[in-house]
């Protein structure tokens, strides 16, 4: 029997903890914050803002929801990193990516105060990361790491492909897959766009995690029986619904569960667990400034 693991359960039961966390530091004076700033207007990312700030009050995180006009030049994102920077009663600050192309992403992302980059995209936080120390664990693959422990799925010693290579998923899920410590350990390998044979690779893998941004590139038969299927695609694809889309991930579910011994859905498996650690991220700022 293959097991559906429940993103949403884990994230749950992440999210109680952490609005416990919360709890205690509002008690001792510090309501954690956190300012996400929306220059977009796609919908998937209104979408995704509009969940991180819903996720802030059910957890006791006071949200702060910045929008600006997508036509706006870059420096009108700059001088609002610059004040959410000096805010003390803002802990995290998430800028929604993508920006509009006359912005610089890197820019925004190095702009923002480091001990505030709740996201853990600037320059030291990535560094931090690389070099077995990080800050703040990028959400998404923190969150995938947390979803295998609680499958009771251990890495080490396994061989892994990640496919995809993001600045957002990949790279950082190749890092923390190859750590020393717990949840690493594994014998990682990253795919992308240009892997000669995509197949062959995944075909070798104990633990596949699938973040290329393309619907349904992995069937069963690139996976080896007994596997762990990890989805971190959001897709819409154009289908007869209400919205006028459905969402896919980047496996094709069935045929992988046919070969899986554990396998992540979509919707409800990664998805809720990004915003489970970005909460956990912003407490853990606020408990970083306090101290
Ligand atoms: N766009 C897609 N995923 C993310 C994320 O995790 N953080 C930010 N800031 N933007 C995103």
């Amino acid at each position: 029997m293959t097991t559906v693991i429940d993103g949403n359960e884990i994230a749950d039961r992440i999210r109680a903890d952490v609005s416990d966390c919360a709890a205690r530091l509002s008690e001792e004076g510090v309501n954690p914050g956190l300012a996400t700033v929306l220059m977009s207007d796609d919908g998937a990312s209104e979408t995704y803002v509009s969940m991180k700030q819903r996720a802030c009050e059910e957890t006791g995180i006071r949200g702060i929801h910045q929008e600006l006009d997508p036509d706006e030049p870059a420096e009108v994102l700059l001088n609002r990193i610059d004040e959410l920077n000096d805010d003390p009663t803002v802990h995290g600050i998430l800028v929604q990516m993508p920006v509009p192309d006359h912005v610089d992403s890197r820019a925004v992302l190095e702009r923002i105060d480091p001990a505030k980059d709740v996201d853990g995209f600037h320059p030291e936080n990535v560094g931090r990361l690389v070099a077995g120390d990080a800050r703040f664990k990028p959400c998404t693959p923190h969150g995938v790491q947390k979803l295998l422990e609680s499958a009771g799925v251990d890495p080490e010693g396994k061989d892994a492909v990640v496919v995809g290579r993001s600045d957002i998923v990949g790279k950082p899920m190749a890092n923390l897959l190859i750590q020393k410590t717990a949840g690493g350990n594994a014998t990682t390998t990253v795919c992308h766009s240009r892997t000669d044979d995509l197949a062959a690779k995944t075909r070798e893998a104990d633990l596949v995690v699938a973040a290329a941004g393309v619907p349904e590139m992995i069937t069963g038969d690139m996976l080896s029986e007994g596997c762990t299927v990890v989805d971190v695609g959001v897709n819409r694809v154009d289908a007869d619904t209400e919205k006028g889309y459905e969402l896919v991930g980047d496996v094709e579910f069935e045929s992988a569960k046919g070969k899986a011994d554990a396998i992540t859905p979509v919707p409800g498996g990664v998805g809720p667990m990004t915003i489970a650690m970005l909460m956990y991220n912003t407490v853990k700022a606020a408990s970083l400034q306090s101290g």
